[in-house]
């Protein structure tokens, strides 16, 4: 709900309010973003106060406006060389070097749904818009500042577009997609950092005096630093207090700044990374900054999640599959690396298929000249050495096993040793007489050009045409010797957006093509899962560590901001291929199934009695799909050394509950309490039984496989569950194993089903 009365803008949703006001020079200044607050609220110009302060060395706005001290106040969209000397949202040059702008409310519209045509665009759907434009004070530049308002997602999308009506040259250096005034600094912020095999780590630090900021220059939205960025105040946790989310809805370098300014400001600031961003706007031409998201959750990190979760999905991922029961793969990759053949794929195939699970995909390696990743990338033909009758036949093969085919891609790539460099070297990003940086033997091709997207969108769109159901994208290198041949580029900082630019063309192309296609995004693992990605690919290849110790840190940092249907999760071999650890077959699997479940470990050298332990976990999983992967997720008390996470839909919770490392005579119950349970209800708990093997118990199997073990099932009040909580069995620690006992190792899961019964 937007509305707009005497210079005061409001921007609510059904449980948040963002204010603004036209201030006494014309600069448009926050008010508030927080808990909701009726636009006819008695004392609205309380929340900030007057301006009644004069100080020594304050920089004033002019002589007439001896109190506009900008750098004291909270502001829209702040620009240089007016006195505010905090971080801008805006620089711009013109003149041989001129800095100073001075953005001034001019006029403001509001309209329903969201008119805003950048790739990738958040849906209109559902929303309200205000848009605000404002103009130097004196030279034909004007802003114009977009919020959208989504009011049953708590959510506001904002955005900004600055149009140059100078008859020079304007060049843009760094340009906010939103810049955040609040008017006190007591906040920790949240990041989530990493690198590859480790993406999106949660961190936490008080924010202090001076510029705290993440970015990326990878040229994705990174594994180092993740978009996503949470203020909270120090008291907050997952289930209480006050917490902000940001996030750009961009895949490309971008960079969130936060501020504690000289008076005890703190400003948030969301971009494009201005690092090698230089756009050249000539006279009459716009540059939009892409979209980021906002939100403000009063119910701690849970209620932020769930908002922002509810939003990836209705708003921004626009595949058809968003809500579909999403299948259970067994991806070729680590069950067999490069090391493939038609006949042994499909003996993989078969065996999948046996114990349940729904799609085949082929992974690298599987066309061109592609024996190893030293070469082949560019050429997207099947290799018939591997699959004889092609791409097509090997599709058609594997349908014959009543499985859905998928297949691997890494378009935005080329070899040196490929037919397509043999054709077309231009088209490797590289700087005329320098050698480039290579990653993996790959370099980028320049999807700045349009003759290289329309290349790659033909490829692609015969590879699609093969038959497959998914498509696997994935990019596999961070970005160097920063180079664009695009004709139309007016400077070389250009590149990483024309680049992103041509990326997003390609897929709306593509996806908009092969609309039944489920398409999952991948780079390295997470290098490049942030929403832009979401909007094109509902779910994501979250890690290439699939170590079930270290995915439940990755996976908790990015269930922070991202959906459980957006998780693409793989259970794989033991020891693990990244760090050797060693986890049982079930505690993987109890990691593995909060989000999109799937397999990728050589299934032909299973034992029986693993093969029968899979069975079960699909079985398991296919009957609690759609709580797994679109219920919502939060974080249950900790408790004994064990962490608890939850999925809850209408029908059902299913609960996960992890420890770290078993402890010994630890001599007391673990606690399962479930706060959202409803008091007045009544619960039946069940754990999900687990497969136990030798090797998992060692000298104890004998003895464990004597007693009679019984599971584990519950009737209680939900005025229990949701206070004092129910003791867990005991787990066994080194003497006698009681019919009651369970069994939980290092890195152990446990599943409970929880179900309402009155
Ligand atoms: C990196 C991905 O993250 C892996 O899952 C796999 O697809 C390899 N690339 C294949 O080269």
């Amino acid at each position: 709900m937007i509305d707009a009365r005497d210079g005061w803008f409001f921007v609510s949703t059904r449980h948040t309010s963002y204010i603004m006001k036209v201030g006494e020079a014309g600069h448009l200044e926050h008010v508030h973003y927080g808990g909701y607050i009726p636009s006819d609220a008695e004392g609205l110009g309380c929340i900030q106060g007057p301006d009644d302060i004069r100080i020594g060395d304050g920089t004033y706005y002019d002589e007439e406006h001896q109190h506009t001290l900008l750098a004291r106040k909270l502001l829209e969209y702040s620009a240089p060389g007016k006195g505010d000397t905090r971080e801008s949202a805006v620089i711009a040059e013109y003149r041989n070097g001129l800095i100073t702008l001075d953005p001034l409310f001019r006029s403001f519209r509001i309209y329903e749904g969201k008119d805003y045509p950048v790739l990738p665009a958040v849906s209109g759907e559902g929303a309200s818009t205000l848009e605000i434009t404002l103009r130097d004070a004196v030279l034909p530049i004007d802003i114009i500042l977009r919020y959208s308002a989504y009011e049953e997602e708590d959510v506001i999308v904002r955005s900004a577009e600055i149009r140059n009506g100078m008859d020079e040259p304007l060049l843009l250096r760094s340009f906010a997609s939103a810049m955040l005034d609040l008017p006190d600094a007591g906040w920790d912020i949240m990041t989530f950092d990493g690198t590859w095999g480790r993406e999106r780590k949660e961190n936490r630090r008080r924010l202090v005096p001076g510029v705290s900021y993440v970015d990326s220059k990878l040229g994705a939205s990174s594994n180092e630093h993740n978009p996503l960025v949470i203020l909270l105040r120090p008291e907050t946790d997952d289930r209480h207090g006050e917490a902000i989310a940001v996030n750009m809805v961009y895949s490309g370098n971008h960079m969130e700044k936060a501020e504690v300014s000289p008076y005890g400001l703190c400003r948030l600031i969301a971009s494009i990374n201005p690092y090698g961003f230089c756009w050249k706007l000539d006279k009459g031409c716009s540059f939009r900054s892409p979209e980021a998201v906002i939100s403000y959750s009063a119910s701690g990190l849970d209620g932020l999640s769930y908002a922002l979760h509810r939003f990836a999905e209705r708003r921004i991922e626009r595949s058809r599959a968003v809500y579909s029961d999403r299948p259970i793969a067994i991806n070729s990759w680590e069950a067999a690396y490069f090391d493939i053949g038609e006949e042994k794929l499909l003996e993989l195939a078969a065996r999948a298929a046996d114990v349940g699970i729904e799609l085949f995909v082929l992974d690298d390696g599987w066309f061109g000249r592609r024996t190893d990743d030293t070469r082949g990338l560019g050429d997207w033909t099947a290799d018939t050495s591997k699959l004889p009758e092609g791409l097509s036949g090997f599709v058609r093969r594997i349908h014959a096993l009543g499985m859905k085919a998928g297949i691997w891609v890494e378009p935005e790539m080329i070899s040196i040793d490929s037919a397509l460099y043999e054709k077309h070297p231009e088209w490797l990003v590289s700087i005329p007489g320098r050698k480039p940086a290579v990653a993996r033997h790959q370099y980028f091709l320049d999807l700045t050009r349009d003759d290289v997207v329309s290349y790659v969108l033909d490829s692609m769109a015969d590879v699609f045409s093969s038959g497959v159901d998914y498509v696997k994208w994935d990019m596999n290198r961070n970005m160097s010797d920063y180079f664009t041949s695009c004709p139309e580029a007016g400077h070389q900082g250009e590149f990483f957006h024309r680049y992103m630019q041509g990326l997003y063309t390609l897929l709306e192309k593509l996806t908009s093509a092969f609309p039944d296609i489920l398409f999952e995004s991948c780079s390295s693992g997470g290098n490049r899962f942030d929403l832009g990605a979401l909007a094109f690919s509902p779910q994501g290849w979250t890690s290439d560590d699939t170590d079930a110790l270290e995915r439940m840190e990755i996976q908790h940092g990015t269930l922070r901001g991202y959906p459980l249907s957006s998780l693409s999760n793989h259970v794989t071999a033991s020891p693990n291929h990244q760090n050797l650890r060693r986890t049982s077959l079930e505690d993987r699997f109890g990691t593995a199934c909060f989000g999109i479940l799937g397999y990728e470990l050589d299934l032909t050298k299973l034992s029986e009695e693993e093969l029968a332990a899979i069975r079960d976990q699909v079985s398991f999983y296919k009957e609690h799909r759609r709580t797994l992967q679109h219920g919502r997720f939060s974080h249950l008390p900790p408790s004994d050394g064990a962490v608890f996470w939850m999925a809850c839909s209408d029908d059902e919770m299913i609960i996960l509950e992890h420890q770290m490392r078993n402890g010994v005579n630890t001599g007391r119950h673990r606690r399962l309490v479930i706060p959202s349970a409803d008091p007045s209800a009544v619960y039946s708990i069940e754990r999900r039984e687990k497969h136990v093997f030798r090797e998992d118990l060692g000298d104890k199997w004998d003895e464990w496989a004597s007693v009679q073990h019984q599971g584990f099932s519950a009737v209680v009040s939900g005025s229990i569950l949701s206070s004092a909580g129910i003791a867990l069995p005991s787990i066994f620690t080194g003497k006698a194993i009681e019919p009651t006992t369970r069994i939980l190792l290092d890195n152990a899961s446990d599943l409970y089903v929880v179900r309402r019964i009155r």
